[in-house]
């Protein structure tokens, strides 16, 4: 799509290309009768041709262009020509907070200041309620969505884009395709339920959290059934433990925005900024641990570090008589078990299918195991398990493979997870 630059789309002359991300290509492009900017953004997935799905893209399109709020971006004319659909909205030159994060990590600056982030919540989280109340929801909340004008004033942008690109209200395309950025997407958006605003408050408590800690709470590098497991299982680690001019009342209004049940969220995202701001001036336990000098911060972190192994696991039977009385580590994560090549192997026991089930372990340290789709199931305690749904293991849990090859699970002593 480069060569696009110095053609004219509807009445806008495309001059330089601002950048690509994953639902389309923005460039500044030339408006000559109104002699200024604008950003245009054509959109890279979009719905076919059909009468109807160009009647769709028009009114999403027109929702999009209604929404009127000092924080988000106006949108001032769509169009479609060319088979290209595209979006034209107010430049901002401020930049994204994207490169605000990027600049930050680079120079290794002292951390974002709490009162800086919370005015920065109360405008998007003001954006956000107000499109709510509109029956819009922005979906993609995320830091290169955030842009600044010159002022330093913050704009949601892209809003209702992902409905923009996709004919569904789903998450996912037909073909399979994930909308929404993963390292941000809630629980109830990975499951492909309804959704409603409380998925903006979901993903902007995300960003925030990276904001004042430089992490996002799940690692984003890893895959995305991965991330999709971290997002509806696992626990974030409280920030006020990895910054230590954080209170407990804030860390505990982060973590109630990012919950996992949407009806455990606040009613409103003002409400969790509002929270944000009243908890700055609570005062900071005196136990803290490492604060943001950590050497080892990153905005991209890799996977979690785990201290030594802390459970095992134990075959009390099976047909694979080798392996009976067998322990091991769990380690590895995740741990699979199975036949063939798999961290505990049952090559002699035909009930056990190749790839049967395996072991995880989130950040808190909590084990969970998970079926594979093995053609005899697999029971935690005498109850069957249901397969790809991940289940918390306790000390002692008793799993049986198939209907021949029993474990134990257990913890060693000093996990803290008893
Ligand atoms: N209104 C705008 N004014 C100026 N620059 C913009 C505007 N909107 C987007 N950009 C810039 O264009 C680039 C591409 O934006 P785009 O939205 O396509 O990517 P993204 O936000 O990274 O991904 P996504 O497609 O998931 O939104 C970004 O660098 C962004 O800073
Ligand atoms: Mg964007």
């Amino acid at each position: 799509m480069l060569e696009l630059v110095g053609q004219t789309l509807g009445q806008y002359r495309l001059e330089k290309l601002l950048g690509k991300g994953g639902m389309g290509i923005v460039y500044r492009a030339f408006q000559p009768k109104l002699n200024r900017n604008v950003a245009i953004k054509i959109l890279s997935r979009t719905y076919g041709n059909n009468p109807d799905q160009v009647r769709r893209f028009h009114r999403e399109a027109e929702t999009a262009a209604s929404l009127e709020h000092p924080h988000i971006v106006p949108i001032y004319d769509y169009g479609t020509e060319r088979e290209m659909k595209y979006v034209v909205m107010r430049m901002l030159t401020g930049g994204s907070l994207a490169e605000t994060l990027d600049r930050w990590i680079k120079d290794k600056k002292s951390p974002i200041a709490l009162s800086d982030i919370a005015l920065l919540l109360r405008q998007i989280a003001g954006a956000l309620d107000y499109a709510h109340e509109r029956g819009v929801i922005h979906r993609d909340v995320k830091p290169s969505n955030v842009m600044f004008d010159d002022y330093g004033n913050a704009f949601l942008v892209d809003f209702g884009l992902v409905k923009l690109v996709n004919a569904t209200d789903s998450a996912l395309t037909s073909d399979g395709i994930i909308l929404g950025t993963p390292a941000f997407m809630a629980p109830e958006q990975w499951r492909d339920q309804p959704l409603t605003g409380a998925v903006d408050q979901y993903a902007l408590a995300m960003l925030i959290y990276l904001l004042i800690t430089g992490e996002i709470p799940f690692n984003p590098n890893a895959n995305p059934y991965e991330l999709m497991r971290l997002h509806c299982y696992a626990e974030p680690t409280p920030p006020n433990t990895k910054r230590h001019d954080v209170s407990e009342a804030m860390s505990k209004a982060l973590l109630r925005a990012m919950a996992k049940d949407p009806g455990d969220r606040f009613a409103r995202v003002m409400d969790f900024a509002e929270a944000f701001q009243a908890a700055l001036a609570e005062p900071v336990s005196a136990v803290q641990s490492p604060g943001l000098s950590d050497p080892e911060r990153t905005l991209h972190p890799g996977p979690p570090k785990r201290a030594n192994p802390v459970a095992m696991i134990r075959v009390e039977q099976s047909r694979d008589h080798e392996t009976i009385g067998k322990v091991m580590h769990l380690d590895t994560f995740p741990f699979q078990i199975g036949r063939l090549n798999r961290d505990l192997n049952f090559n002699g026991d035909r009930n056990v299918s190749r790839n049967h089930a395996q072991i995880t372990c989130n950040e808190s340290g909590e084990f969970f195991i998970e079926d594979q789709g093995s053609t005899l199931r697999t029971t935690v305690d005498e109850l069957e398990i249901q397969p790809y749904q991940p289940v918390k293991l306790a000390h002692n849990s008793r799993i049986c493979l198939g209907t021949t090859t029993l474990l134990t699970f257990s913890l060693e002593a000093g996990s803290g997870q008893r």
